[in-house]
């Protein structure tokens, strides 16, 4: 894979030289917080929106120290909540582009409390929406999810191709795209939404009971915990690294291609994995600097509720209309991911966390 996505490689070197003001939603959360790393280290003016229902403080505080301090300066932190439409209204100001991130996550969370996923997924969409529209920004590019290929069987998913959804979080990724398709046709209001697959990378929470399989896994290797995999283990995923999911929201916002705009991508490698050879790889990763990990073996549990068999992206639509050429691969971004939790589960255990 090339190091080096050439449309990407443009893109930055153009922003470098043409500072433009974004607002991240979600900036505190892993994606978001990774957003803002990149627009800042590519000298663009950023406000950022959380309210801190699931990102933290220390991404921020990471971000702020991974760039210099002229580039923190370019930096505005809002901490607002989504649902509350006249603070969308307020952080679209004088805005180009919104990258809208800000949503609850997870299958089981929305299965748990589908009121309150709701609420952050479809009314904060729609709080979002309407802002942006009003404040015109140039471009609203939002995080849309494989969940809305729900049960159709077919692989590699194709962008035109859903089935029916499988849980309420699922639901509401589809509304957002319905809203987002809606407002092209009624508004004739400039969007693009990212069907992002199981993205991974540093600052991804491990903690909790609805964090994903990466960080969880990762974590439970590194305290010595039991490892549970949902089901037989062949269940697969297209796993993607964040700096794939960065360069495809950089590129969906800034493309000129009208041909591009008011669509729907895929964002993953075209990979499959299934979740044994994960579990091998990340615990061989991990027993590199931990011998002890060298043997260790999951424990099967039953198939959870809501969640799909496999999973497999075609990227041909996003690399055809955007360039999106993705620069990391599993097992490139496994290895850049694992020493970030390695050092963050050493420093807790030494802060005696
Ligand atoms: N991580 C993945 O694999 C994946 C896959 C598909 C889609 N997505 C979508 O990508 C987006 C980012 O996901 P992530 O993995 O970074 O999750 P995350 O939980 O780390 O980040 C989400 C951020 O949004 C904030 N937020 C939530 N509700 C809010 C509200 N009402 N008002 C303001 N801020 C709010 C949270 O505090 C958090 O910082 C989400 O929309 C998610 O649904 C993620």
């Amino acid at each position: 894979m090339a190091s080096v996505s050439s449309a990407f490689e443009q893109l930055s070197q153009r922003l470098l030289s043409q500072p433009s003001r974004w607002l991240v939603t979600g900036c505190a959360g892993f994606i978001g917080s990774h957003l803002i790393e990149t627009l800042l280290k590519l000298n663009q003016s950023v406000v950022g929106l959380d309210n801190f229902s699931t990102g933290h403080r220390r991404n921020l505080d990471e971000v702020k120290s991974l760039v210099s301090p002229a580039q923190w300066g370019q930096f505005q932190f809002v901490e607002a909540d989504i649902r509350d439409a006249d603070a969308c209204r307020q952080a679209c100001q004088h805005v180009d582009f919104v990258l809208h991130q800000a949503a609850l996550g997870s299958v089981p969370r929305s299965l748990a409390d589908p009121l309150t996923t709701n609420a952050a997924n479809i009314d904060g969409f729609l709080n979002m929406l309407v802002a942006a529209r009003d404040a015109r920004v140039r471009r609203f590019v939002y995080a849309a999810s494989s969940s809305t290929y729900g049960d159709h069987p077919d692989l590699p998913k194709v962008e035109e191709t859903i089935g029916r959804p499988l849980s309420p979080y699922a639901v509401t990724k589809l509304v957002n795209e319905l809203y987002a398709e809606v407002f092209a046709r009624c508004y004739d209001f400039s969007s693009i939404g990212l069907r992002y697959f199981n993205v991974f990378g540093t600052r991804q929470d491990p903690e909790g009971a609805y964090a994903a399989v990466i960080p969880r896994w990762t974590r439970a290797m590194l305290l010595g915990e039991e490892v549970s995999i949902n089901g037989d283990g062949e269940t697969s995923r297209d796993f993607c690294f964040v700096a794939n999911s960065v360069q495809a929201n950089l590129l969906a916002a800034t493309t000129v291609n009208q041909g591009a705009v008011n669509q729907v991508y895929n964002v993953a490698l075209n990979e499959r994995t299934s979740l044994n050879r994960l579990f091998s790889m990340l615990r061989d990763v991990l027993a590199e600097t931990n011998p002890d990990l060298r043997n260790i073996k999951p424990v099967y549990r039953t198939f959870r509720a809501g969640d799909v068999r496999h999973s497999q992206a075609d990227i041909a639509k996003a690399r055809r209309l955007l360039g999106f050429a993705p620069t990391h691969r599993l097992k490139e971004g496994i290895g850049i991911a694992m020493p970030w939790y390695v050092s963050q589960f050493t420093k807790s255990s030494l802060c005696g966390i």
